[in-house]
């Protein structure tokens, strides 16, 4: 049995179920895989949780929050680099503060420290790999270790796994994708009739949208996780402002609503395709009228999808996920579980 120490970095809605589904799966994985995941280090901006021994879900949240005031385990002032240093190399840091898209930060910081350190890392968090894929990239690949983010790039929908190895050999001509589950949900009660702000409201209501959903629903979170997955699976090397962007909020009802009469639906598509003069991609999310012959067209409410549209393999398309913080923390398992049994 090989035990991995795990640092995991902010203590919120996916952190919480990353903790829980490690609790439930625990016997499962020493069975099929032979690992044991032992959470150490619940990292926050003011200081960490830490025993010395791994830490289960009541110790790091009570009544729904993080607890810290009167924890035992709470060590105020203490950083992610007082745990790194003398556990040594070979652990895993699970990041997943808030996806801060301009600076890359907090986990920008902390996967150069976990990188730096000798621990692989596993991040739902898109802030950093926006910023600086490539120079994690190569840190990581110096270091000979895993830089995974498939929690960032759709979580439970596998469009890595699928784009890096599953059509390893093929050429990838085109990307398109419906890659947020918000958006898609307001455009389907759209179709439904509901206007954009009851739509809103009721995924609201739901726990669907943030109470600010402004990164969803403007098409950013979509072109973030684009952009991941063109960069890693185009070899491109683009930048968010290379993406044009724009979103489903001055989407007219009437216009979601007379697409589905003619049998179509309108779609926040993410899409990379060839530039149609000269060399490289074009990277852009906008709302798309879908035909039904699509193989999106049957992606609703919060689902997902990717089409990968190749040279040797035709177009390869996946939908459905969970798009929640259960579904995200099972990606993050994933990648941990691939990094472990060598799967790089
Ligand atoms: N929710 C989902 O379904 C989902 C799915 C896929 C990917 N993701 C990504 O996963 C990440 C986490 O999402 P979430 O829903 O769990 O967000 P969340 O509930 O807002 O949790 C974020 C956590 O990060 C903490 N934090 C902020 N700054 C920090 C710092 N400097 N050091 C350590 N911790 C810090 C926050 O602490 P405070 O509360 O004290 O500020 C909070 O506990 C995001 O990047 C998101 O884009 C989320």
């Amino acid at each position: 049995m090989k035990r991995i120490p795990i640092a995991l970095t902010g203590s919120g809605h996916v952190s919480r179920a990353f903790i829980t589904l490690l609790r439930e799966k625990e016997s499962d994985i020493e069975a099929r895989y032979e690992l044991r995941f032992d959470v150490m280090a619940v990292v926050r901006a003011e200081g960490c949780l830490f025993s010395g021994q791994p830490l289960g879900v009541n110790q790091v949240f009570k009544s729904g929050g993080p607890w810290i005031d009167g924890n035992p385990s709470w060590r105020q002032g203490m950083r992610i680099s007082d745990i790194f240093k003398p556990a040594g190399r070979g652990g895993c840091l699970v990041e997943c503060t808030p996806s801060d898209l301009k600076s890359g930060e907090p986990g920008l910081s902390y996967i150069i420290g976990a990188l730096e350190s000798g621990w692989n890392v596993a991040t739902a968090s898109k802030g950093a790999l926006v910023i600086a894929f490539r120079k994690l990239r190569s840190l990581a690949a110096s270091q000979g270790l895993a830089l995974k983010f498939s929690g960032a790039t759709a979580a439970a929908l596998p469009t890595l796994d699928v784009g890096l190895v599953s059509l390893a050999g093929a050429g990838i001509e085109g990307i398109q994708g419906i890659l947020n589950g918000t958006s898609n949900y307001i455009l389907t009660k759209m179709a439904d009739g509901l206007s954009y702000e009851d739509a809103l409201e009721e995924a609201r209501s739901w726990g669907i949208a943030e109470p600010d959903p402004s990164t969803d629903v403007e098409g950013w979170d979509s072109a973030a996780k684009l952009l991941l997955i063109a960069n890693a699976c185009l070899d491109t090397d683009l930048a968010l402002e290379d993406v044009k962007v724009s979103g489903i909020a001055d989407l007219p009802v009437s216009y979601v609503g007379e697409a589905r009469k003619e049998g179509k639906s309108v779609k926040l598509l993410a899409s990379a395709a060839p530039k149609k003069t000269g060399r490289g991609w074009r990277l852009e999310v906008r709302p798309t009228l879908l035909d039904m012959t699509h193989p999106l067209f049957h992606v609703n409410g919060t689902e997902k999808g990717i089409t990968f549209f190749t040279d040797t393999m035709g177009s390869v398309t996946l939908t459905g996920g969970r798009s929640n913080p259960r579904g995200a923390a099972a990606a993050l398992l994933k990648d941990l579980i691939n990094i472990y049994r060598g799967r790089l």
